[in-house]
């Protein structure tokens, strides 16, 4: 990098911004769909389309219909759909062995996928709060999230994807000693090629609020999430826990939420050089569609330019609701 430059006029940086072609010539990060992760939520039924209030534009999807989504978005040349099941109240408990039962909404919708669109890369999530009468991500005990015996069910919950044929497992707990666990019962279980993609630096933040409403966690969580998930204050913990959670087998990293934290993600990628994934989480994606709604902002321009900045800090990769709408966009 040239660190010292020429005085005006020697060097006029307006040059090379005067026309659309001397522009795209020196662009220094692109946004393509080959970068794209699409997060979609699960419902039961048939034909069935639930749109979620808080994320304008979002909606749940039955079985069939995630089917489409998934073939849809193959089609637009996104690589991977990540799922997300609501749950029925009345199959959460304190146990949550929902959550690694193999007829399970996710499990089943990982299989007919596969099935059906045998193209697109399905990731889950590994964490036990749509299944959670706590509505934490861990089992809860007079008040303690118990770290072990949490790591324990999420193991068997990983099984159970893995089985149905995920291709990418998504621990989103940020319980201690998880990755190792699992990458060790999938080398056992004969799924050595199962991919993780840890969310590693995860932080206890206030933009998950439509997500929770998404999966119906809302009304059965009780306080915040502070004592596993990260303080949103810290930057040296992420990179040890990226380092730790590298160490025990993750194929790839994620930070999360995005845009509050293209810090941290510009710091994983030049420390480790590791696929690192951004998650422009459902608080992020509500603001932009609530501003452009009321015509606060332009909406298409503004998702464009979040989703660029996550390239920009070093990130491979984005999770998105825009996943869909940003590739109809680049595809023209
Ligand atoms: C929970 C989980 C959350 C999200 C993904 N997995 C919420 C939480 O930790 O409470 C948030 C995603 C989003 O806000 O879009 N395991």
């Amino acid at each position: 990098m040239q660190l010292t430059q020429g005085a005006h006029p020697v060097t006029r940086f307006r040059r090379l911004r005067r026309t659309a072609a001397l522009r795209n010539l020196v662009q220094e990060t692109t946004l393509t769909t080959g970068d794209l992760i699409w997060p979609v939520f699960l419902c039961d039924g048939v034909n069935q389309r639930q749109p979620v209030v808080s994320m304008p534009g979002v909606e749940r999807r039955s079985l069939d219909l995630v089917v489409e989504a998934a073939a849809e978005a193959a089609a637009l040349g996104i690589p991977a759909i990540c799922l997300f099941p609501y749950t029925d109240p009345s199959l959460k408990t304190a146990t949550c062995e929902e959550a690694w039962n193999p007829e399970n909404l996710t499990n089943r919708a990982i299989r007919a996928i596969k099935a059906q669109v045998p193209d697109i890369a399905v990731m889950t999530d590994v964490a036990l709060d749509p299944y959670n009468a706590h509505g934490h991500d861990g089992l809860v005990v007079d008040g303690i999230i118990l770290n072990d015996e949490t790591v324990v069910a999420l193991v068997k919950m990983a099984l159970a994807q893995a089985d149905a044929g995920a291709d990418i497992l998504g621990p989103s707990d940020m319980m201690d000693g998880r990755i190792g666990a699992m990458r060790s019962a999938l080398e056992s279980a004969g799924h050595k090629d199962v991919a993780i993609l840890s969310y590693a630096a995860k932080y206890a933040s206030a933009f998950y609020g439509p997500f929770r409403d998404a999966v119906g966690a809302s009304g059965a969580l009780k306080g915040d999430k502070k004592t596993y998930q990260m303080n949103p204050a810290n930057s040296d913990e992420a990179i040890r826990l990226v380092a730790r959670d590298l160490a025990e087998g993750a194929d790839m990293v994620m930070v999360k939420p995005g845009m509050p934290y293209l810090d941290i993600c510009h710091r994983v990628k030049e420390t480790f050089g590791a696929p690192t994934f951004a998650y422009q989480v459902s608080g992020e994606y509500a603001m932009i569609q609530a501003a452009a709604q009321n015509g606060w902002i332009d909406g298409e321009k503004a998702m464009v330019e979040s989703l660029m900045a996550f390239k920009r800090a070093g990130c491979d990769g984005i999770l998105t609701y825009y996943a869909p709408a940003v590739a109809r966009l680049l595809r023209g």
